[in-house]
């Protein structure tokens, strides 16, 4: 594994001053923009509009996750724009790897989500097809929830998987993560940390992303 990376989420930003806020995370690997549409979460977010000027904008690549319906017909859109990676959700897509395979041609990276109650069993075969793997640590839609632990058999499951196979899939966790719950997941397998009000409810964005470094490397 090439490391590790920590991606703040622009969720717990402020909207209305998008890119004073990107501004504070240059020290992090991604930004990561939450795309959610209301139907596959009770919560709305933006689209391909604002995450294309959020692209020209930020100091860092954009790590997309659609938190939505038929990410079919959305999810390429988010490749065009020029967004680092492309994360779908696995409950939403109707041919997972046929998407992950499209979103490659265009040039992004391709991953797939899992909600905390979703199995992860049927990725073990087909883990190359993806470039990332998000196990959710909260029900998506929201900032602020608490970790999951009982979501890590999972992480640890598809870690043993890939390390097994020689994959180099990277394996995300999203939600909760933060100064006390980033060393369990770590330790789990986890290789790239979303952190959304750990990061942005700090005074001081940079030095919260370095701090949650110091602890996943530790
Ligand atoms: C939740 C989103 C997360 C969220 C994480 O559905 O996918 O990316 O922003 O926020 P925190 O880190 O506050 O749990
Ligand atoms: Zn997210």
């Amino acid at each position: 594994v090439d490391g590790i990376r920590i991606n703040p989420s622009i969720l717990a930003a402020d909207f209305v001053n998008m890119e004073s806020e990107l501004a504070r995370i240059s020290g992090a690997d991604f930004a990561h923009v939450d795309v959610m549409d209301n139907h596959f979460v009770p919560n709305l977010t933006f689209g391909p509009q604002m995450v294309g000027r959020i692209q020209q904008t930020s100091p860092v690549p954009l790590d997309v996750h659609l938190m939505i319906d038929d990410p079919e017909r959305w999810a390429p859109e988010y490749a065009e724009i020029g967004a680092a990676s492309v994360t779908f959700h696995l409950e939403a897509a109707a041919e997972p790897v046929a998407l992950a395979r499209r979103l490659r041609s265009i040039g992004a990276r391709a991953g797939v989500a899992v909600k905390p109650g979703t199995p992860v069993d049927n990725l073990f075969d087909v883990l190359d097809e993806f470039d990332q793997i998000l196990v959710m640590t909260v029900e998506p839609g929201f900032g602020g929830q608490s970790f999951m632990p009982e979501t890590m058999p999972k992480l640890r499951s598809l870690a043993e998987h890939a390390k097994r196979r020689g994959s180099a899939v990277w394996l995300q966790v999203d939600g909760g993560i933060g100064e006390s719950t980033i060393a369990e997941a770590a330790e789990a397998g986890a290789d790239t940390f979303v952190a959304g009000s750990a990061v942005f409810g700090s005074d001081d964005p940079d030095t919260a992303i370095v701090n949650l470094r110091n602890i996943a490397t530790r």
